[in-house]
């Protein structure tokens, strides 16, 4: 028996939602998990990270995996995974979260699913510290999540964005800006002038993505808690934010921790990718572009 894993990519806090919002992308990572007698763990990667990332336990999904194992209570023999990744590695489109759930999902299928998705997903979110990635890479489409009590509680919220007609254009420079890093530079403490203007804000994002409101999601993705703080610090992203918008976006991001930066418009308009592009690249920097949809789809698993 097999079993393949898809995940999406997600981007995070879509502006003012720190830690809290998420939306899945559709761009996806594939895996396939098979159990093998001869007690080696083996993996073979296609794609982003190809060259890069580990072959042998070491594998961030493989130690999902393990750890999916080990929770269990089962000996893993031996595990062949075999991967296809199309989420760019460190860019703030959520491939560290696609990875743990991808092995925890896979692993969890070998086992005869001895935990729930709901289990799953609390896991995930425990062990990345984080809801606003593995949330929506989990169940799909805008997700907002809050901690209550231990426990995780994760929402998909109606938009319109899952029927499609919010294209997002994201610029991904070749900066290694790492997730620790990026959180590790925010303040400690906010102002409460800071945690108005988020508040205030992201409530109005959530409505401007339910009603497809584009000007209103304009006026509403600004962000007072991380966004002055991570761009000034990624080269070209504040002149490229801006220049997505001068080219005709309606709103622009930075998608999770960055360093890719997300604008969203009623259509694709290759303009908007090219202008950012062109910024990034006069600040010295490579640049990936993306022109993607979002998803009203989760992770899926299935047995093959
Ligand atoms: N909310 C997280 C952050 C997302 O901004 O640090 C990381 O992808």
């Amino acid at each position: 028996m097999q079993i393949k894993v898809i995940v999406p990519a997600t981007t995070a806090n879509l502006g003012p939602g720190f830690d809290a919002l998420g939306l899945a992308l559709n761009l996806w990572n594939e895996a396939t998990f098979a159990c093998t007698s001869d007690s080696s763990i083996s993996v073979t990667v296609k794609g982003e990270g190809e060259e890069t990332l580990p072959k042998n336990a070491d594998n961030a999904i493989a130690e999902a995996a393990l750890m999916i194992y080990d929770l269990a209570g089962k000996t893993c023999k031996g595990l062949k995974i075999d991967c296809i990744n199309r989420i760019p590695l460190g860019s703030g489109m959520g491939s560290s979260s696609a990875a743990m759930l991808t092995g925890m999902l896979g692993a969890n299928g070998l086992l005869g699913n001895p935990f729930t998705d709901e289990e799953i997903l609390k896991l995930a979110i425990e062990t990345e510290g984080h809801p606003d990635n593995v949330a929506p890479a989990m169940l799909g489409g805008l997700v907002a999540s809050i901690l209550h009590k231990e426990r995780v509680i994760s929402m998909r919220l109606p938009t319109k964005a899952n029927r499609g007609p919010i294209h997002a254009t994201l610029a991904l420079p070749d900066f290694d800006f790492p997730t620790s890093q990026a959180r590790a530079i925010l303040p400690k403490d906010v102002t409460r002038v800071d945690a108005i203007h988020n508040l205030s804000r992201v409530v109005l994002v959530t409505e401007a993505l339910r009603t497809g409101n584009m000007e209103l999601l304009g006026i509403a993705m600004k962000d007072s808690l991380h966004q002055p703080y991570r761009l000034k610090l990624i080269p070209g992203a504040i002149s490229a934010l801006k220049a997505g918008k001068e080219a005709g976006a309606s709103a622009v991001a930075l998608s999770g921790a960055g360093p890719s930066l997300i604008a969203f418009s009623p259509k694709e308009d290759e303009a908007i990718g090219a202008a950012m592009k062109r910024e990034f690249k006069a600040a010295g920097l490579g640049v990936r572009i993306f022109e993607l949809g979002t998803s009203y789809e989760g992770a899926e698993v299935t047995i093959i």
